[in-house]
């Protein structure tokens, strides 16, 4: 899909690589962007330049009257973009309850199901348009210390594929994002080295533009991690699975 007078919508718009979307999205001349955020004064910094192209949106991906709303509000978009996430970075039994095992699957999964239904409509209605889920090398291969959050991610990733399938019919084209840790406040809790939100964004619409309807493993690093996967998946698997949860 060509980029340049797309009209998008991004979710978790107001930091870290939602934010990023959206300067390299303006970079490359797109129409109009819906800048999505549960609280729409976070979006302060990112609208003072006053660019007309930027319309800010309440929107928690949970909320599904918020959902409505925005289908409704943003009924001109082509490029749909599900980044918000949450990470509670916990062990799936050393972590107090159950709670932010819930919240993570609400918007890591139920959010991307939510609004990926409100918008199918209007992809459809623009001829296809196309989505990007940001979902995580943490889908293919699960780390203890954040038990839950990979789990959701794994979810994601499935309904991804599944979504490709099914909007296939009306032309939808369908990227998943693949990606280490990368330089955010969620990444900042994962180690060091740790990729730019730039070089995710700009893989990530780069496959946009070359009409890719698939997987992307973004970034140098999640390269050289995916083909360690690749060769020996079990290998990796057991590796990752020495990072554990603190007990406390
Ligand atoms: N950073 C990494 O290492 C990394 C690696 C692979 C994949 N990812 C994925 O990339 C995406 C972006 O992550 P990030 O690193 O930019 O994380 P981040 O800096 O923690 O930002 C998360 C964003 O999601 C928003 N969000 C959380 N819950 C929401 C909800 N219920 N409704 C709407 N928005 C919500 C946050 O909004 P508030 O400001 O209102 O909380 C924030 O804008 C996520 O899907 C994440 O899982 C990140």
């Amino acid at each position: 899909m060509e980029i340049s007078n797309s009209v998008a919508l991004v979710t978790g718009a107001n930091r870290g690589i939602g934010r990023e979307f959206v300067a390299e999205l303006l970079n490359r001349g797109v129409a109009k962007i819906y800048v999505a955020s549960r609280d729409t004064a976070s979006l302060k910094d990112l609208l003072k330049d006053g660019d007309s192209r930027l319309v800010a949106l309440p929107l928690d991906v949970t909320d599904p009257d918020q959902v409505a709303a925005a289908a409704k509000i943003a009924a001109d978009v082509t490029l749909l973009i599900n980044n918000a996430g949450y990470a509670a970075f916990q062990g799936a039994i050393a972590a107090p309850d159950t709670d932010d095992a819930r919240r993570e699957m609400e918007v890591n999964y139920f959010g991307t199901l939510s609004l990926t239904r409100a918008f199918a409509p209007v992809l459809a209605e623009a001829g296809g348009g196309a989505l990007i889920n940001m979902l995580s090398m943490l889908a293919l291969v699960s780390l203890p210390m954040a038990a839950t959050y990979s789990a959701s991610k794994a979810a994601s990733l499935s309904l991804t594929r599944s979504l490709r399938a099914e909007l296939g019919a009306q032309g939808t084209q369908v990227v998943g994002v693949l990606a280490v840790q990368t330089e955010t406040n969620m990444g900042a809790k994962l180690p060091e080295p740790r990729m730019t939100p730039q070089e995710v964004v700009a893989d990530a619409l780069d496959a946009i533009q070359a009409g890719t309807n698939d997987e992307i493993i973004a970034g140098n690093q999640t390269r050289a991690i995916h083909e360690a996967f690749v060769a020996d998946p079990k290998g990796l698997q057991a590796k990752m699975s020495t990072r554990l949860p603190q007990r406390t």
